[in-house]
């Protein structure tokens, strides 16, 4: 038997429902923001994500789905959707239009990690990407949509942490200062932040190794280096959530693992998640679209993990399923009379079914029962003939006759009243 590839999973009809809702919710969402959906492709250049991401990160170390075309460039399944968005704003000349302008998107994401419970090697992602404005409310409304989204699906235990990462400017000056502190407790880290000591000592910051948290409990926090302007933007962005009543922590440990962050940097984690424990992170990066080879164009966004909303979805915020209509037929007559009915049905809007297999009215009566029909219609070459059949409530068993032209009607007045 060839099985599925190793944390990359079905998502088998029991549990589409949940990933409906949590797509329906987050459009709805996206919507009324003013986000666009746009549609990225699956697979980019290499270069796209190592040179927005960065090459000194896991993800473009260690967690690329890379691999050569037929003509030997390097092709890469995409990790992530705000590299795809950028350049398609960019090839498209998207910031000569009208700014600013805000897009959504929702699909699959491919990383090489360890599989566990809520990290998958493909996950899904929605994100939203709002490009033209510097101004801190427009942080706040990716934020805010972020967290709203979440409430409407009534997650657990939500907490937003944010941070800021400051300018360009203000990194460059705090970096040495953080290099120097690390330094002097190289002995006390593991050995890939010994490495990221070179390479990325922000990242140091949110290792989880035990030792490597408690070596830097007293590192100098960026948020006391941040420049006037850089911290005048913090302060509006919080001061704006504060108006909308939404609860933050500031953590000033949060670096987040992709380089094209500056500024407002947050995540929203719920402690009913376990080790991975982010269900939706982004935040402001005000020089990609620039690096990516277009005009500067300030921008901010998020992605939010659809794997782990769905964990964490409960079974009451699921709709009721459709009710739907079991057709009996049977006997010469009545068959074909049941494959009319069931495409006036369907025609008419309403879900309708049938096991073309039962030829016995007990059959099919265990069928109806087994589709959790509501309602079913007994059909049979007498009621073939005379142009009416019985309907059954598959509850409470009552029957009643009616005739089979009707039976459209009736049942969408029955239904509506569901
Ligand atoms: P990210 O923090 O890498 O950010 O991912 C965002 C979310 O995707 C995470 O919080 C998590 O819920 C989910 N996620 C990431 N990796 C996995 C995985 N292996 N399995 C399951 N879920 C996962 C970004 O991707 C940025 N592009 C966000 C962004 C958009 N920033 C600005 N705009």
């Amino acid at each position: 038997m060839i099985k599925g590839i190793k944390g990359v999973k079905d998502i088998l009809p029991e549990e589409t429902r949940r990933w409906r809702v949590i797509e329906e919710t987050a459009r709805r969402w996206a919507d009324r923001y003013g986000f666009q959906e746009i549609r990225i492709p699956i697979f980019e250049v290499t270069t796209l994500f190592a040179r927005s991401i960065g090459a000194a990160t896991d993800i473009v170390e260690k967690e690329m789905y890379t691999f050569p075309d037929r003509d030997g460039t390097s092709l890469t399944l995409r990790p992530e959707g705000t590299a795809g968005t950028v350049r398609a704003f960019i090839e498209h000349n998207r910031a000569a239009d009208p700014l600013p302008q805000k897009y959504f998107y929702i699909g699959p994401m491919f990383r090489h990690e360890r599989p566990q419970a809520g990290r998958l090697r493909q996950f899904h992602q929605f994100g939203v990407e709002y490009f033209g404005t510097q101004d801190p409310k427009a942080d706040v409304d990716v934020i805010a949509l972020l967290w709203r989204f979440l409430s409407d699906l009534s997650l657990p235990d939500l907490t937003l942490e944010i941070n800021s990462l400051g300018t360009t400017t203000d990194r460059a000056a705090y970096l040495p200062v953080l290099v120097s502190f690390l330094k002097s407790r190289a002995g006390q880290l593991c050995d890939n932040c010994q490495r990221r000591l070179e390479t990325n000592p922000l990242r140091v910051l949110d290792c989880k190794v035990p030792g490597c948290r408690t070596a830097t409990e007293d590192a100098p926090h960026l948020v006391s280096h941040l420049s006037p302007e850089a911290k005048g933007h913090f302060d509006d962005v919080l001061s704006t959530l504060t108006v909308l009543n939404i609860p933050f922590r500031i953590n000033p440990r949060l670096v987040r693992g992709l380089d094209y962050y500056c500024l407002t940097a947050f995540e929203i984690t719920s402690s009913h998640l376990g080790a991975q424990n982010a269900v939706g992170a982004g935040g402001r990066y005000d020089g990609l679209v620039e690096l990516l080879g277009g005009p500067a164009t300030a921008a901010v966004g998020f992605a939010a993990g659809l794997e782990r909303i769905a964990m964490m979805l409960q079974e009451q915020r699921l709709p009721p399923p459709m009710p739907s209509v079991y057709v009996a037929a049977f006997g010469s007559e009545g068959r074909p009379a049941g494959v009319r009915l069931l495409d006036a049905l369907r025609q008419a809007g309403l879900s309708a079914q049938s096991d073309y297999r039962a030829t016995t009215l007990k059959g099919h009566l265990r069928q109806a029962d087994r589709s959790g029909s509501r309602f079913a219609v007994l059909l049979g070459d007498d009621e073939a003939t005379s142009g009416s059949a019985v309907v059954r409530n598959m509850d409470s068993k009552v029957q009643e006759t009616v005739a089979l032209s009707d039976l459209p009607r009736y049942f969408l007045a029955l239904i509506k009243g569901f």
